[in-house]
C-alpha cells in the first residue's frame, strides 16, 4: 500500500554545498534558495550555523538566512549544533533549527567533538531553547545504516539515540545513511524492527546515494508507512567528516520517480530542472542526477 502524497525536505543548500571543494558566492546561494523557493517544495534547510572552520563552506549562514526572500508557505530551516548556533538561528530568525548527531560513537567524536553521552545534555538545552522561542525542531540521527570508522551499527543504537531526541521534544526525526551504504534489504530489516516503536508518521529518511540505491531505499521505505524523505536537488552533496559520503538521494530524480507512481508531491519538475541548472553551473561541474545528465545530453 503505497502512501498517495510524500513530504520532501530540500537540504541541498546545507548538505549538498557543504562538501564542495570550490566556494559558492553567498548570493548565488541567495537566488539559488530563492528560485527552490518557487518549485513548490515547502522546506528548505538553508546552511548551518557551525563553526567556519568545521565547514568553510557555510560560514556565511548569517547572510545567506538574512538576504533569502521568506516564501510564507515555504519553511526554512537550519542546522544548529549548541547553544551558539541556536543564538544565530534565533537571530537571523529561522522557521525550524535542526540538531544533529550520530548513532556512532566515532562518527559524533569527529563530527561535533563530543561522546554521544556529552552531546545528550548540550541538545537537550537546544531543543528547549529552541522551542521557547517558537521554533519547530529536527533531529538528526547520523550513521544508521553503517559507519565510515565503526562500520555496522546497531538498530539498537540507533533506537536509543532516536527515543533520546524525541524524548526531548524534537517535531521531526531525520534518519541519515550519511555514507550511502544501506541496501533495500537492510532498510527493509530496519524498519520492520522499528515499526511501532519509532513514530514513523513524523520520521524521514535521508539517503545518500553514493552506490545508487537511494530510490531503491525509498521504495522500501514507502512500503514501510515512511512519507518524508530529504534529498539534494541535483544530487549535490555529502559529509565533510565521513569519509566516502557523496552527494544526497536527488530531488529532481525523487520527485520524477514519485511523479511517474502517481504519488503526489507539489513540485513542478520544470522549475526543478531550471534551479538544478543554476547550480550545476555555479558549482562548475556536472551534477550527478540523472534528471540533470539527461538534460546535459540535449
Ligand atoms: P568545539 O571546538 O568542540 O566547540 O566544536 P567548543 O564549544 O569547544 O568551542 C570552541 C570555539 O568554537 C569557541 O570559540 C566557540 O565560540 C566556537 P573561541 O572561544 O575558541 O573563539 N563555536 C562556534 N562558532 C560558531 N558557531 C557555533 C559554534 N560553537 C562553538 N555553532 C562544534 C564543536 C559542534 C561547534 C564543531 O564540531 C562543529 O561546528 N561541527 C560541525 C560539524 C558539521 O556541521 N558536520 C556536518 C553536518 S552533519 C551531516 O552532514 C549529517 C546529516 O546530513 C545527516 C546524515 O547524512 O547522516 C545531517
Ligand atoms: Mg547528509
Amino acid at each position: 500500500q503505497l502512501p498517495k502524497q510524500v513530504t520532501i525536505r530540500e537540504v541541498g543548500p546545507r548538505d549538498g554545498l557543504q562538501n564542495q571543494s570550490e566556494e559558492v558566492a553567498t548570493a548565488d546561494k541567495v537566488e539559488w534558495i530563492n528560485r527552490l523557493s518557487e518549485t513548490g517544495l515547502r522546506y528548505i534547510e538553508i546552511s548551518s550555523f557551525v563553526h567556519p572552520k568545521w565547514i568553510p563552506q557555510l560560514k556565511d549562514a548569517r547572510e545567506v538566512a538574512g538576504a533569502i526572500r521568506r516564501d510564507p508557505g515555504v519553511t526554512y530551516a537550519a542546522l544548529v549544533p549548541n547553544r551558539k548556533g541556536l543564538g544565530a538561528a534565533i537571530e537571523k530568525n529561522v522557521d525550524e533549527v535542526s540538531v544533529f548527531m550520530s548513532a556512532s560513537e566515532t562518527h559524533n567524536q569527529k563530527n561535533i567533538n563530543k561522546s554521544i553521552t556529552e552531546t545528550y545534555p548540550v541538545l537537550e538545552e537546544v531543543v528547549q531553547e529552541a522551542k521557547q522561542a517558537g521554533k519547530t525542531v529536527r533531529g538528526y540521527v547520523s550513521t544508521v545504516f553503517g559507519c565510515p570508522y565503526e562500520g555496522d551499527i546497531d538498530p539498537e543504537a540507533v533506537f536509543r539515540v532516536s527515543e533520546r531526541l524525541l524524548e526531548m521534544g524534537i517535531d521531526e526525526l531525520s534518519l541519515g545513511d550519511t555514507i550511502g551504504v544501506a541496501d533495500p534489504k537492510q532498510v527493509d530489516e530496519f524498519l520492520t524492527a522499528m515499526s511501532g516503536r519509532l513514530p514513523f508518521s513524523r520520521t524521514a529518511m535521508h539517503f545518500h546515494n553514493t552506490s545508487g540505491m537511494a530510490l531503491a531505499n525509498v521504495l522500501v521505505s514507502l512500503n514501510h508507512g515512511i512519507t518524508i524523505f530529504d534529498s539534494s536537488l541535483g544530487g549535490l552533496g555529502g559529509c565533510p567528516y565521513a569519509e566516502g559520503a557523496s552527494g544526497n538521494l536527488a530531488t529532481d530524480d525523487l520527485v520524477h520517480m514519485l511523479s511517474r507512481m502517481g504519488i503526489e508531491t507539489g513540485i513542478d519538475e520544470e522549475k526543478l530542472a531550471d534551479a538544478a541548472a543554476y547550480i550545476q553551473e555555479k558549482v562548475h561541474g556536472e551534477l550527478p542526477s540523472h534528471r540533470v545528465q539527461i538534460a546535459n545530453r540535449k
